[in-house]
């Protein structure tokens, strides 16, 4: 038996060998677990805030709802490596809202605050929910975004790091496919109809494709083998109206795919 490893060493090297990665817009982040895909994002977001709280003295952060990014917020508050985060100067806007109450479990805003914003010490007025019930909340999340952003140098008034999710129909943020945020050249934020292609079918407010793409850091978390087709969609240069993530091609910034083996084709 001499030579032959223990059945446990066998698939520790399996879980070691190289993923597969999709060749898509950007640069790819890989790996074989969940853990390791949320430590590698949280450690990015960790030097980003850091380095934009030097330069700017504050840190803009969109974060997305659906359920691919709530484990990686749990971990930032819980793990003390990730305890340096400058929530005292982190700004926290959302990606995308729900025209449902913030008590309603469908809210995004309503999740983030319970695991993030009730246990950081961010001050009030640098959260920043979406208002999606009211009929005119991506003008007035628009106009918070654009004070808020404001006080910073031209050219750098712009989100410091977008985390997004995708969709099984490839939508990212409430960008859904053949959506009018797609293309909007001046708006920042916009109120969108219920979606057709995934629940919940409740109106939403979305960041627009302008605005995502204008950030500094774009990072999609792409989880799960039923999100395989549509990356490999992306990576065949799938159009952004029937594809709408193929549509993040950041104007001066970076986009960072993070992708767990099993998104991986
Ligand atoms: C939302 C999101 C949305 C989400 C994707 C992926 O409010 O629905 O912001 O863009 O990120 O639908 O959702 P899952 O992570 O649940 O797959």
């Amino acid at each position: 038996m001499q030579g032959v490893p223990p059945e446990d060493e066998i698939q520790v090297e399996g879980l070691e060998a190289e993923i597969d990665r999709p060749n898509l817009p950007g640069r790819v982040v890989a790996r074989h677990s969940a853990e390791e895909l949320y430590d590698s994002l949280a450690s990015d977001l960790l030097v980003h805030s850091a380095n934009c709280v030097r330069e700017f003295g504050d840190f803009h952060l969109a974060l997305s709802g659906g359920r691919t990014p709530f484990p990686l917020y749990e971990r930032l508050m819980y793990d003390p490596r990730f305890r340096a985060l400058p929530w005292r100067r982190t700004h926290l806007w959302m990606v995308d809202e729900r025209a449902v109450a913030f008590e309603d479990p469908l809210s995004n805003f309503g999740r983030i605050k319970e695991v993030i914003v009730d246990h950081s010490d961010i001050p009030p007025e640098q959260v920043h929910p979406m208002l999606a019930s009211l009929p005119d909340a991506g003008a007035r999340y628009e106009r918070e975004l654009r004070e808020a952003l404001g006080w910073r140098p031209k050219g750098h008034d712009r989100l410091d790091f977008v985390l997004l999710g995708m969709g099984p129909d490839g939508h990212t943020a409430s960008i859904f496919p053949g959506s009018p945020a797609l293309h909007e050249k001046d708006r920042l934020s916009m109120d969108v109809p219920p979606p057709t292609t995934v629940a919940p079918a409740v109106p939403r407010c979305t960041l627009t494709l302008r605005m995502i793409n204008a950030s500094r850091f774009i990072a999609p978390l792409v989880m799960g083998a039923g999100k395989r087709a549509m990356l490999s969609r992306v990576e065949a240069g799938a159009s952004p109206d029937e594809v709408p993530i193929a549509g993040l091609k950041p104007v001066a910034g970076e986009l960072r795919w993070y992708l767990d083996a099993a998104a991986c084709l």
